[in-house]
């Protein structure tokens, strides 16, 4: 079958087609993949601007997917998927209000995904989603605006064992980096800096706090490391502030204290659930320091564990992880029939 997925929930739009078989062996091939970003729009306000980000996705929407039919060559579509939730809003529903019009010009289905499902399933692109061999899994889906460990006991068994009380960790990344005048989004650029330490002649010790580090839950707090970025920022005279090396060094321990705090707590929740499948997801998963040193821990202190990573570019939003996550839904689903389509921002799984 032929699906159609549409993805709108932040400042990205995103429409993939796939053409999936196999009930329980499913293959999916990829028939376009298309992320229209508008990175360079909101870039000057350091973050995603709601309102503004719903205008372009109601602009970009009709071009993306008349380019994503195009490269899938016109085939005959049967459903589509969309977006229903979490994200912002104003962009969720340009996303579902398309994706209404769609499916009702074609005559076809219209399933309703949850993002952080998709960020899940951005995994089974790779490898077959064989219940006996993932589940138990333990994901950590880490994004600009969601940080949680989930328990998968089974197909659509979710519960949620962690998460972060105030910011996402991608949300730290980014405010850091803008206070340390670099891109947005933050992630990518901090990780570039990051990078360049080896390369820095004088260099600058700096220590944060790994916040929760130590407490008993698997929840997280990445407020209190940006507030701890920011004192030490204000506390050097601005010749320091400025230079390379500081930058650097700033750079690569707010890199490492996230990862610190996310690769310790997921491990620990890894071991007191025996799983058998650790997952990641979401866009602060593109980060090759936190993939790298995921492995080595995952290698170190779980044995048998299968580790799973999206390629980097699934990491990020995109509309083939709605695509993939529909199809699934598809096969589990008795009556094939979503009648209820909406949009909700604060959608838990
Ligand atoms: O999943 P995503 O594309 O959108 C949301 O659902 O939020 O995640 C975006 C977040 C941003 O905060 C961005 O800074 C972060 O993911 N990010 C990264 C990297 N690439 C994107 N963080 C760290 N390292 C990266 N390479
Ligand atoms: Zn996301």
């Amino acid at each position: 079958m032929i699906i159609l997925a549409i993805e709108t929930s932040c400042d990205d739009t995103g429409i993939a087609l796939i053409k999936a078989t196999g009930k329980k062996r499913p293959k999916i091939k990829v028939l376009s993949n298309i992320v229209s970003s508008q990175v360079e729009i909101h870039k000057k306000y350091g973050g995603v601007y709601p309102l503004l980000a719903k205008r372009e996705h109601e602009k970009n929407l009709p071009i993306v997917c008349k380019k994503a039919i195009k490269q899938a060559k016109n085939p005959k579509i049967d459903v589509v998927a969309v977006t229903v939730g979490p994200g912002l809003e104003p962009c969720l529903y340009s996303g579902v209000n398309f994706a209404k019009d769609l499916a009702k010009k074609l005559k076809v289905p219209l399933i309703p995904i949850n993002h952080i499902e998709a960020h899940i399933y951005a995994n089974f692109l790779k490898s077959e989603l064989n219940p006996k061999k993932v589940f138990p899994s333990i994901a950590l889906i880490v994004s600009g605006g969601h940080t949680q460990i989930i328990l998968i006991k089974d197909f659509g068994k979710y519960e949620i064992v962690g998460e972060t009380r105030d910011d996402a960790a991608g949300e730290c990344f980014d405010k850091i980096a803008r206070m340390l005048n670099l891109d947005y989004p933050g992630g990518p650029a901090i990780e570039k800096e990051a990078s360049k330490i080896q390369n820095t002649k004088y260099k600058i010790q700096i220590n944060l706090p790994r916040p929760m580090l130590n407490q008993k839950n698997y929840d997280f707090s990445f407020s209190g490391l940006k507030t701890a970025a920011l004192y030490q920022f204000k506390a050097q005279p601005l010749k320091i502030k400025k230079s390379k090396a500081y930058i650097r060094a700033m750079a690569y321990e707010t890199q490492q204290a996230i990862i610190d705090v996310l690769i310790y707590k997921t491990i620990k929740a890894a071991k007191e659930y025996r799983i058998k499948t650790i997952i990641l997801g979401g866009g602060v998963s593109a980060n090759k320091e936190l993939r790298k040193q995921f492995k080595t821990a995952i290698k170190k202190h779980l044995s048998g564990v299968e580790y799973n990573v999206p390629d980097k570019k699934y990491s990020t939003d995109n509309a083939l992880m709605i695509a993939i996550t529909a199809y699934y839904h598809w096969l589990k689903s008795k009556d094939k029939n979503w009648k209820k389509i909406t949009v909700d921002a604060n959608l838990r799984l």
